[in-house]
């Protein structure tokens, strides 16, 4: 799946709806193999929710999410950004997996790679159920040393015999003994894999006092904070392109070619006809080609006049938007690193921030960002609503809950995002209540295909957006050769 390319001599005309990932993946292919392309955006940018904000970006939010009713398409709150040179900040997409076909198209592309660190031993967690944070690695030592004393003993006791035979008891008393460092009585009594007060060094390490009995670890809750790494989709090593997601998106328009990528383009009416399609730009005329793909989100194409006909238009109206958000925070000091000894990865919380992800890049530089929440659905709703300074101010309040009354102190610059407001997109990825017109979607409607992670299984990453992005310009291109 690596040498992905369009085989045959053919080529037409193809019009492509939305410059983000899906739309600018179509146009890529298509123009490798000779056909002529024009790729129409609405926004100002390329790049759809691959948005890497810097120094002197401006953001500016709908008014109102739309889901909320109010005012449509008007226009809110304007965020000029003040980061510093070289700190940027993805408010979008940030992570890739190994398996995730976005890697192969960062090696076509040339878009150099580093580790995102995605789980870090080092970092906090807080649950609802839990005083004060935690490192994550305290967290694991005292639930995997519980859980082995419980099920070591169980076993002893012959509470298992139903399903264990001797060896296998043996076994299984063997693996919790390394699983859950617990002693020759089974009990667990705390390692040194909870970590120290005071690291060793010369002298041995003081350690950081007995662990809190089993009832309150299990009151903590740690299920969730502790296995999101085990997600097929969250598993370390996970990794970013250097310098900001948007490498990609920039990459991918560079080969297809500045001049055929028209960004301010909003499209207001999509029509069939038998022998091609029709596209009308706001302010900008009829376009006409053999074939056109759209890469919008479903929700915002539903809008679109034209005649889809109405099974598709109701379709494309099924999937839910959902609501995200993220909120950078440049910092003066990279204390995290100084103080905390955090080196990249995210504090997992039952907080209405979600996560605070500490920077993987710029290490023991001058300034460094940090996502001070990284929420969905209803968390994210919260702030969604709020103005910036708004939001700001409550993660700062629920992020010193974390890090304490310091956390509020030394930045220099801060950017937020809540995806239903950005204009053109309105909304963070979709959820299909029903797969009712997942698969007639799947189809053409007349010369007309649709493209996005949405119509894919991997919904929420670009790896969605590329597999439905081939599947499409491999159907346009086995029609058009049939059609010679
Ligand atoms: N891809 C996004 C992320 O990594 C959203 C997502 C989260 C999708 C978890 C699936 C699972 O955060």
């Amino acid at each position: 799946r690596s040498d992905f390319a369009l085989r045959g001599g053919r080529a037409g005309t193809v019009l492509v709806l939305g410059a983000g990932v899906a739309g600018l993946a179509c146009a890529y292919e298509l123009g490798k193999a000779g056909y002529d392309c024009t790729v129409l955006e609405a926004r100002d940018g390329i790049g759809g929710r691959s948005i890497t904000l810097r120094g002197g970006d401006t953001l500016t939010e709908l008014a109102a999410s739309p889901v909320a009713g109010v005012a449509d398409g008007a226009l809110g709150e304007t965020q000029r950004v003040g980061f510093g040179a070289g700190t940027y900040f993805n408010a979008g997409p940030a992570r890739i997996a190994q398996w995730m076909v976005t890697l192969d198209y960062c090696r076509e592309l040339g878009v150099p790679l580093e580790v995102f660190v995605n789980t870090n031993a080092s970092a906090y967690v807080l649950t609802a159920g839990m005083r004060r944070p935690v490192r994550v690695r305290t967290a694991r030592a005292d639930a995997y040393g519980y859980i082995s004393e419980l099920l070591a003993k169980a076993t002893d006791a012959g509470a298992l015999d139903a399903r264990l035979t001797k060896a296998d008891k043996e076994r299984l008393l063997d693996f919790l003994s390394d699983f859950g460092a617990i002693g020759p009585e089974h009990e667990y009594t705390g390692s040194e894999r909870r970590g120290f007060r005071v690291d060793p060094g010369v002298r041995p390490g003081t350690d950081l006092g007995t662990p809190p009995p089993l009832t309150q670890v299990l009151a903590e809750g740690l299920g969730r904070v502790l296995t999101m790494d085990a997600g097929y989709d969250q598993a370390m090593p996970m990794f970013q392109p250097v310098g900001g997601m948007d490498a990609i998106v920039r990459a991918l328009a560079a080969r297809v070619g500045a001049g055929r990528v028209r960004t301010g383009a909003r499209v207001t009416r999509i029509m069939n006809r038998p022998d091609g399609v029709e596209v009308t730009v706001e302010g900008g005329g009829v376009l006409r080609a053999d074939y056109c793909v759209a890469a919008l989100p479903p929700h915002v194409m539903a809008k679109i006049p034209g005649n889809l006909g109405t099974d598709v238009v109701a379709a494309l109206a099924t999937p839910t938007p959902m609501s995200a958000g993220k909120l950078g925070l440049e910092y003066r000091r990279r204390w995290w690193e100084i103080e905390d000894r955090i080196y990249g990865g995210a504090t997992e919380t039952d907080l209405d921030i979600g996560h605070i992800w500490y920077p993987s890049y710029g290490f023991h530089g001058e300034r460094g960002l940090v996502v001070g929440y990284y929420n969905t659905a209803q968390d994210a709703e919260i702030y969604e609503g709020l103005p910036h300074a708004e939001r700001l101010r409550q993660a700062l309040d629920q992020g010193a809950k974390v890090h304490g009354p310091a956390y509020a102190k030394g930045i220099l610059a801060s950017a937020s995002i809540a995806w239903r407001r950005q204009p053109h997109i309105e909304g963070a990825w979709v959820s299909w209540p029903s797969r009712n017109g997942f698969s007639l979607l799947q189809r053409p409607a007349g010369r007309v295909y649709f493209a996005g992670d949405w119509l894919s299984h991997l919904v929420a990453w670009q790896a969605g957006a590329f597999e439905s992005a081939r599947k499409v310009v491999t159907e346009i291109h086995h029609r058009v050769l049939k059609e010679a």
